[in-house]
């Protein structure tokens, strides 16, 4: 298994902006990583908090045009970081439309990028239903509020390096083809 380099990665959000949202996807994948280690979550779990918009990178996002964002991050994260990251990246959309249908609090925690992309994102669907009998929903509906805090442009010292380490050595213990961890 080649070493991954996940600074690299987040090197290729810097600068990258969804929208009209107000961090870069380099900040938001940080912040996002910072409140799923604070909350004491699993490593792959903080690794897909950190990595969930990795298909924003523009090397990422050409190599699976035909895919949705959350779907071409699980497929490039797969391989290197195994299926309970890539399943946690792939449900993120999904997430957000669950919590939307059955949270009449939650569209407060949107951002306004996030509740246009949402119209165009659809309902919940049947496709739905499938990743909610999943094992691992749970952890997608806490990384999904991660993702939705991890938006502000005034957060200051975000554990970046202790990030890094957890993803890279997540990735160093990767069985080849990518099981569970
Ligand atoms: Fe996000």
């Amino acid at each position: 298994v080649p070493s991954v380099d996940v600074a690299g990665l987040l090197a290729a959000l810097d600068g990258v902006v969804d929208g009209t949202e107000a961090v870069d996807e380099r900040a938001h994948a940080l912040q996002s990583g910072a409140l799923a280690l604070a909350n004491g979550e699993d490593d792959a779990l903080i690794t897909a908090a950190l990595l969930h918009d990795i298909a924003r990178a523009p090397h990422v996002a050409a190599r699976y045009p035909e895919l949705s964002h959350e779907r071409a991050g699980a497929a490039f994260l797969f391989p290197a970081f195994g299926a309970r990251v890539a399943w946690l990246v792939g449900a993120h959309v999904v997430a957000k439309l669950y919590l939307l249908e059955t949270d009449p609090a939650y569209i407060e925690h949107l951002s306004p990028e996030s509740r246009a992309s949402a119209l165009v994102q659809g309902r919940s669907t049947a496709s739905t239903r499938a990743y909610a009998n999943h094992p691992w929903w749970e952890d997608a509906l806490r990384l999904r509020r991660y993702d939705d805090g991890a938006k502000d442009p005034d957060l200051g010292d975000l554990p970046e390096r202790d990030l890094i380490r957890i993803a890279s050595a997540l990735a160093a213990r990767a069985p080849a083809s990518g099981g569970e961890r």
